[in-house]
């Protein structure tokens, strides 16, 4: 089943609450949220708080893209805000083992993230502490940027390792996807889209155009 999630990052924040439903009345099963420390990437987000804020308006998933610096510091604090995911940036842990082993040991699924220069074998190794391999498709810190054509063929080399490991691994991408170059995602294999400002131009009309494509 292929999943949308929304990225947070380009909604409007005073009328969260109100995005928040629309995504989720028109199939988007997750919701995409995206915290940075302006250390590994140059900008800041948000944080706990915020999440722990919207926590009671949506009984979707919580997929929380970790963009921050030794992320191990911080997992139990994320999942009390509500996370459901973490992800953190195999370039962001001195130990990515022992920080995979704490997201799951502390009952959340675990996702390990590559930025666009990594090498796809880095994750090799990790899949079977994995619940999800995070691809980006741009350089991770802000939205609203173009998709990196090799994306494609680097989710497909993902998917391919992630089908010989035979573990149920999901594949997720991130980063100027849009209306037109979804499907080309899909067929590469991914299988959660997330998509901040195609999505929240119009929440609705694109989660429903988008929803079109993934189940189609
Ligand atoms: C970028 C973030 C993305 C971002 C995607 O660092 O991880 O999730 O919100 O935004 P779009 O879909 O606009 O590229
Ligand atoms: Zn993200």
């Amino acid at each position: 089943m292929n999943i949308l999630a929304p990225s947070i990052l380009a909604a409007d924040f005073k009328n969260l609450g109100k995005q928040l439903s629309e995504i989720a009345e028109n199939g988007a099963e997750w919701v995409h949220i995206d915290v940075m420390d302006g250390k590994f990437v140059p900008s800041i987000s948000f944080g706990m708080p915020v999440i722990r804020s919207i926590r009671p308006a949506t009984d979707k998933f919580f997929d929380v893209h970790l963009m921050i610096e030794e992320p191990i510091r911080y997992i139990k604090e994320f999942k009390e805000s509500g996370a459901d995911l973490i992800t953190v940036h195999y370039e962001a842990c001195s130990d990515v083992t022992a920080t995979l082993k704490e997201i799951r040991d502390s009952g959340l699924k675990a996702g390990l993230s590559i930025k666009p220069k990594t090498d796809t074998e880095a994750v090799r190794e990790y899949l079977p502490l994995c619940d999800m391999i995070l691809l980006m498709s741009v350089e991770p810190g802000f939205g609203g940027q173009k998709f990196i054509e090799g994306s494609l063929e680097r989710a497909h080399a993902l998917r391919e390792m992630i089908t010989a490991s035979g573990l149920p691994v999901d594949l997720e991408i991130d980063g100027g996807i849009n209306l037109d170059n979804v499907g080309d995602v899909l067929k590469a294999g991914v299988n959660i889209i997330v998509a901040g400002s195609a999505v929240f131009k119009d929440p609705a009309g694109n989660t429903r155009a988008f929803m079109e494509i993934l189940n189609s």
